[in-house]
């Protein structure tokens, strides 16, 4: 068997496309421009390109991009005072504060200090209670992705064996809970799991997100699953050339190939979706705020 590529790229473009369609929507019907504003703490290149990133995309489906970056020993009070500003400012929508932080700032103090209701990364306890009990929430990017690119793929997922690998709050736990809103049986596995390859065996779909280069062979799963490869990891690459790197997934791609059903690979998989969908959520937050009805295609 060889696998269905998951065109995470491509379905990251259509989310794009939504989302400028109901910018220009908001901006003509209700003269209001949706902002995002990201806040980006330290000098990590690699975050820096992402924030970068974020930014190009937001400008170009139409919305205002505030970027704040600060020193990476800005002072807990300069942050949570910058974040009681955005939160007060009617031209921002959704508030971002990228992750990791450097270690003499509380993540959770930080995170909870975001309007819940500009969280757009859904972090704030008060999103994800609401993510959890079932109620309307605002919901974190990654698995919203991997939500969406699944529900195209498959249709309904209800009663499919899912299996999320890693625990995390940014992906693991929202979302295992989103796909049991969706009425999949899902396990969350995490390296305290006993007997990981046979849980991985029974599943239909797989979410890898351990953060783990190629940690999951191929021939742990059953032919045929839908696999969701979340890691995006840096390995040395001397095939290459000196001191060249490449990235890989969580799962061991060339070996999944052959098992899986459908996969998505690392470079234009999981990735493009992580920058899509909080200028998706940056609409929802939008419209909410000004009592407006959701907007088709971009929640969970
Ligand atoms: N770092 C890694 N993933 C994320 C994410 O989804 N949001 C934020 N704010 N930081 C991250």
């Amino acid at each position: 068997m060889s696998a269905t590529l998951i065109d995470g790229k491509g379905f990251a473009a259509s989310v794009r496309e939504k989302v400028a369609t109901h910018v220009a929507r908001l901006k003509d019907e209700h003269g209001i421009t949706p902002g995002l504003a990201v806040v980006l703490v330290g000098e990590d290149p690699a975050r820096q390109v992402y924030v970068r990133n974020k930014g190009k995309q937001t400008v170009e489906v139409g919305m205002n991009s505030i970027e704040h970056k600060l020193n990476a020993d800005t002072p807990e009070d300069v942050l949570l005072d910058l974040i009681a500003t955005l939160n007060a400012d009617p031209e921002v929508h959704g508030i971002l504060v990228q992750l990791p932080f450097p270690g003499h700032l509380d993540e959770d103090l930080v995170i909870n200090s975001i309007d819940p209701a500009k969280d757009v990364d859904g972090f704030h306890f008060s999103n994800v209670g609401l993510l959890s009990t079932g109620q309307r929430s605002i919901v974190p990017c990654t698995p919203l992705g991997c939500l969406m690119m699944l529900r195209a793929h498959h249709g309904s997922l209800s009663g499919l064996d899912a299996v999320v690998i890693g625990r995390s709050n940014i992906v693991g736990k929202p979302m295992a809970n989103l796909l049991l809103g969706d009425s999949c049986t899902v396990t969350i596995a995490h390296s305290r799991t006993k007997d990981l390859t046979e849980v991985v065996r029974r599943a239909d779909i797989v979410v890898a997100a351990v953060g783990r280069p190629e940690m999951i062979p191929g021939d742990w799963i059953k032919p045929g699953p839908t696999v969701i490869d979340v890691g995006i990891n840096r390995i040395d690459a001397p095939e290459k050339g000196d001191g060249k790197t490449r990235l890989v997934g969580d799962c061991d791609f060339a070996r999944f190939s052959g098992f899986a059903g459908a996969i998505t690979p690392v470079s234009g998989g999981v990735g493009p979706m992580t920058i899509a969908c909080p200028l998706a959520n940056t609409v929802t937050a939008c419209r909410r705020a000004n009592g407006l009805a959701e907007p088709d295609g971009l929640t969970a």
